[in-house]
């Protein structure tokens, strides 16, 4: 997979006030599984959160309890730690501005940029947001109001030290049009050039203790504490040891900063400028992804529509969030979280595509080969088909995964579990077990050793069932190429991986449904094409009690389609029954097997019929009016 390198990685430091929801635990994975994904590749990495301690809301919020703002940040801290812990965030450091070794390098850097003539005092009077802890020019308001937070601003005159932006501008401006990669997505990057038009003002970066104690101070004056996000900014360097005595800050740093859309003005246009002045090199890339919508709008605290991570951990486990989250947002763009979504996309990829591999192929080895992963013998062109594959995804999900396109790259993986279903399909080992039995255990081999590639390149997003699956095919570690799984193995016992998620679906029962319900026009009902079609083979599927699979003849053509009638006829009469399909759906997968067209049926209650044609005249194909 990728070159050995050091690869450092920032999620946003958190505001210890905030209750932890679903937006920071996004960030938080993101981050982890990029981790995780380097660290399989070889690479050695340091992957940095933590927590935003100072400022205003801190001190208001301790003042209300009676205590004080470090006791109050010392109870607050553990929901965070907590959740990490609960989602298997695998961080290397967590850091908290209030601690020691970060007020030392941020009075460092403020001492060293007040040297350089950096920084000077003056009266100002501005539009001050109490939730963003940030003044706001006219321009940034929308209709006088904060953009964030949609509530009015307080205007506040008073004598600060300011540092100079202004003055970084054009270096700026150069560094992000010679660094492409630097702002990403590329829309992020337009955007800050686009602001970065008009003059920039200087910033203000420090509070008088009169109005606010709970900061860093100055070090140049004590009467004043430090801006938070002029202090908060900073922890991305004090982590990896900027100033300290060790040597590896010049080992980890350029990081890769994760931050979601809405702080990216403070880290592409604060923390550069002040990069520069400090004299330290920019920060390889600044990734701004996209919000969680509920409905059309942000989730976050004031607007009350979070939804709690941990409601859903608790219900449906660590993994199938930590893949609803990764595969369902495209990287830059914003999504739109909803429980329906979030359970049809578990049933599908997770029980369906990967869970239904996973139970089918487990199960066949322990049925025909006593347990034991039986030797591929010699592979066919079919079996060195799948290999091909298998390797082209690796290489797929290494380079999509290079350029963060996460749900792309699980995507691929997915297409591989549902081609390797289909495979299982076409050589049906359950009937080759009857007949070669070599057959069957060639192909029962090469597909546990692409579901041991599917699970080891899925690892980094769902990391607790996969191991569950590599730990039962004794391939925990193994490396990431075709061959490796070893025959001879026993299969250990497991219980189902994924199971479905049962949600009451609205039945329709269609004897009921009047006329006047549900009219559609003739020319709706002309798009929909019913046909006749002839059964030809039908069987049982495994593990599914209520479907069968049919082969089907619609005039020239063949097909499988599957349906939901096991519990009402038993293959063998089905074999020679002239029924009605609809001929023109698109074709769906339904446990891991393909169908394309549905076929009718009238149901009441527990009673169903298949509506079959009564007469011999009509061939297969024919169309119904
Ligand atoms: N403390 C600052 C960051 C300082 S970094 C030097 C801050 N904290 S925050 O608690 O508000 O977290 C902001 C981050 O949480 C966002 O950048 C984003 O990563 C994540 N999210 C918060 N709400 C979100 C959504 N609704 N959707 C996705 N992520 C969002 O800002």
């Amino acid at each position: 997979m990728f070159a050995k390198n050091n690869y450092f990685l920032t999620t946003p430091i958190y505001y210890v006030n905030d209750k932890p929801h679903i937006g920071h635990a996004y960030t938080t994975i993101l981050a982890d599984v990029l981790a995780r994904f380097h660290r399989t590749a070889g690479d050695e990495v340091f992957f940095l959160t933590g927590l935003d301690e100072h400022g205003l809301k801190v001190q208001q919020a301790a003042d209300k309890k009676g205590i004080t703002p470090q006791l109050h940040c010392d109870k607050m801290a553990p929901r965070f730690i907590d959740l990490w812990e609960k989602l298997h965030i695998q961080y290397d450091d967590f850091i908290r501005t209030t601690e020691k070794r970060h007020e030392n390098v941020v009075q460092d850097i403020l001492r060293n940029v007040y040297k350089k003539g950096d920084i000077y005092f003056d009266e100002y009077t501005g539009e001050y947001c109490v939730g963003c802890e940030r003044f706001y020019t006219e321009k940034e308001l929308v209709e006088g109001k904060c953009p964030q937070h949609d509530k009015p601003l307080e205007t506040i005159t008073e004598k600060n030290y300011f540092f100079k932006m202004s003055k970084y501008q054009q270096e700026l401006i150069d560094y992000i049009n010679d660094n492409p990669d630097f702002i990403q997505p590329k829309h992020r990057k337009n955007e800050i050039l686009g602001f970065l038009r008009h003059p920039l003002d200087d910033l203000c970066i420090s509070r008088p203790k009169s109005r606010l104690n709970w900061g860093i101070e100055l070090p140049f004056n004590k009467d004043y504490v430090t801006y938070v996000w002029f202090d908060a900014l900073i922890n991305y360097i004090t982590a990896p040891g900027y100033s300290s005595d060790d040597k590896s800050f010049n080992k980890w740093w350029p990081a890769v900063h994760l931050i979601g859309k809405d702080i990216l003005m403070t880290h592409a246009v604060y923390w550069p400028t002040m990069l520069f002045s400090a004299g330290i090199p920019q920060p390889k890339t600044i990734f701004a992804h996209g919000w969680w919508l509920s409905g059309e709008s942000k989730m976050s605290k004031s607007l009350g529509n979070v939804v709690n991570p941990l409601d859903l951990i608790d219900k449906y486990g660590v993994d199938p969030l930590r893949y609803y989250l990764m595969r369902e947002m495209v990287l830059g763009q914003d999504a739109s979280f909803t429980m329906e979504s979030f359970i049809k996309r578990y049933n599908s990829d997770l029980a369906n595509d990967f869970g239904n591999l996973f139970s089918r192929v487990s199960t066949l080895i322990a049925k025909n080969f006593e347990n034991i992963i039986p030797e591929p013998g010699e592979l066919t062109v079919v079996e060195i088909e799948v290999q091909k594959r298998a390797e082209s995804v690796i290489k797929q999900v290494d380079n999509l995964i290079n350029k963060m396109r996460i749900n792309e790259a699980i995507e691929e993986i997915l297409q591989f579990v549902r081609s390797i279903n289909r495979y299982m399909e076409q050589q049906a080992p359950w009937n080759l077990v009857k007949t070669d039995k070599s057959a069957a255990a060639r192909v029962l081999y090469t597909a546990a050793e692409s579901l041991r590639i599917s699970a080891l390149l899925l690892q980094p997003v769902i990391p607790n069932r996969t191991k569950i699956i590599l730990d039962i095919f004794d391939a925990n570690g193994t490396e990431l190429k075709w061959g490796i799984l070893k025959s001879g193995t026993a299969i250990k016992k497991h219980s189902p991986l994924f199971p479905r998620i049962k949600v009451k679906e609205p039945v329709v029962d269609m004897v009921n449904v009047t006329a006047q319900e549900k009219l559609i026009t003739y020319d709706e009902f002309q798009n929909i094409e019913l046909r006749t079609a002839l059964i030809l083979e039908a069987e049982k599927i495994e593990g599914a009690n209520r479907l069968l699979k049919l082969q089907i003849e619609v005039g020239d053509e063949k097909r499988q389609i599957v349906g939901g009638i096991a519990e009402h006829y038993q293959p063998e009469e089905l074999v020679g029954k002239m029924i009605a399909i609809v001929s023109n759906l698109e074709s769906t997968t339904i446990r891991g097997i393909e169908s394309n067209g549905m076929l009718l049926a009238a149901k009441k209650g527990k009673d169903l019929s298949l509506i079959v044609i009564d007469s011999d005249k009509v061939e297969s194909g024919a169309k119904i009016f």
